[in-house]
């Protein structure tokens, strides 16, 4: 099996070392991960004079899954849209059709304290928003700024979704839910939105393959202000682009930590792009203080996702929850009375654990 593993900047290659470590500590269980690192974003374009350099895509090409750090820094901020960073990871997604993320929030009990909820709201929360990541309103076409027929100005997007988009997001949820306490939730607008009532048609349909599994739909509204009233009432929220966007930065805040949370986007061979949710943090950047476990619980998706390895992922994900119960923090999770860890010793941390 092998691994793209494409650092970026900022801190990206201080964690993705660490997951690479833990990854290659599998070994000892007979699984065999080959990698290869390559340049994605500023390192791409200080390299090769492009974000997503012509070896680095082909590097992906062969492999069964891509790990991939962050990219972007203030150095590359001034340069042509083209050649920006966060282009690199853009035109993956489009050139494996990464439709599904995937963004898992989890709260350990030992982190509810970095919640800006109360604990007993978040305490054990294990939700999983899957968000439709390559069509909606971000895509439909037509759009633009137009004069309309009195003379005045707009401006307009088209908001569409087709069966097929809407039917492959929908299995995939019931597939996932599966594996977890078989609940999807459905997110949209259909009281207002023919597109969303579409989307509510075709997800009920879809759903008469997975009866073992639970389907309710709740208006993005009030799955906005219940995530936060109650966040533990989900397993699985699947939903569209453009409410998937807002629903999963809102979720990811009940956990605390940005450092904690792990990303995949899938395709539909399962092929997949796994990445921390956060961005390069060039305040930290060569300091090893970074959190590495964003990136590791991200190769712990890939494990389970690309390489079907799920007994290696849940003991990666074992380790992990074993280093927080040990008390080891790094600074953006840490709390009085326990030490402060580095980047590599929590990565040290994981190997032992
Ligand atoms: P950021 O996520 O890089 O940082 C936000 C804050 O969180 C900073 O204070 C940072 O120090 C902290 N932080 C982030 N990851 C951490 C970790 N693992 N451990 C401890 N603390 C951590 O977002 P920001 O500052 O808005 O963007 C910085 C650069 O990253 C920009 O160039 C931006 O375009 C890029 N970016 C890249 C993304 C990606 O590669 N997927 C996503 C988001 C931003
Ligand atoms: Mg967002």
């Amino acid at each position: 099996m092998k691994i793209a593993v494409l650092p970026g900047d900022g801190i990206g290659p201080e964690i993705t070392e660490q997951a690479m470590r833990v990854l290659t500590a599998l070994a000892g269980d007979g699984l065999s991960v080959e990698m290869e690192t390559a340049p994605v974003g500023g390192a791409g374009y200080d390299s090769a004079g492009d974000p997503l350099p012509e070896a680095t895509l082909r590097l992906c090409e062969q492999a069964d899954g891509i790990l991939f750090g962050a990219v972007g820094g203030p150095k590359y901020d001034t340069l042509p849209r083209a050649k920006r960073p966060e282009q690199g990871l853009l035109r993956l997604r489009k050139h494996f059709d990464l439709f599904a993320n995937l963004r898992p929030a989890i709260v350990y009990p030992e982190l509810a304290h970095a919640s800006t909820l109360k604990d007993e709201v978040v305490a054990g929360l294990d939700l999983l928003i899957l968000r439709e990541l390559t069509g909606d309103i971000y895509f439909g076409q037509p759009r633009g700024v137009r004069t309309n027929e009195n003379g005045e100005r707009e401006g307009f997007d088209t908001m569409r979704y087709t069966e097929g988009e809407i039917r492959r997001i929908a299995r995939l949820a019931f597939e996932t839910a599966r594996k977890r306490q078989r609940r999807v939730c459905s997110v949209d607008k259909a009281n207002v939105l023919e597109t969303t009532q579409f989307w509510r048609d075709v997800v009920t349909d879809a759903h008469q393959e997975f009866r073992d599994v639970e389907l309710t739909h709740m208006y993005v509204d009030n799955a906005a202000m219940q995530l936060v009233r109650n966040p533990k009432q989900f397993d699985v929220i699947v939903t569209g682009n453009m409410f998937g966007d807002i629903l999963s930065d809102e979720a990811s805040m009940l956990t605390g930590s940005i450092g904690m949370l792990p990303s995949a986007s899938l395709n539909a061979r399962n092929f997949g792009m796994y990445e921390p949710i956060h961005g390069s943090a060039p305040d930290i950047a060569g300091k090893d203080v970074a959190n590495p476990l964003a990136t590791i619980l991200s190769a712990a998706m890939l494990l389970r996702h690309s390489l079907g390895q799920e007994a290696a992922a849940q003991r990666v994900e074992g380790a992990v929850r074993k280093v927080l119960a040990q008390g080891f923090r790094t600074a953006d999770i840490a709390e009085p009375g326990k030490r402060t860890v580095g980047t590599r010793e929590m990565g040290d941390a994981v190997l032992a654990a």
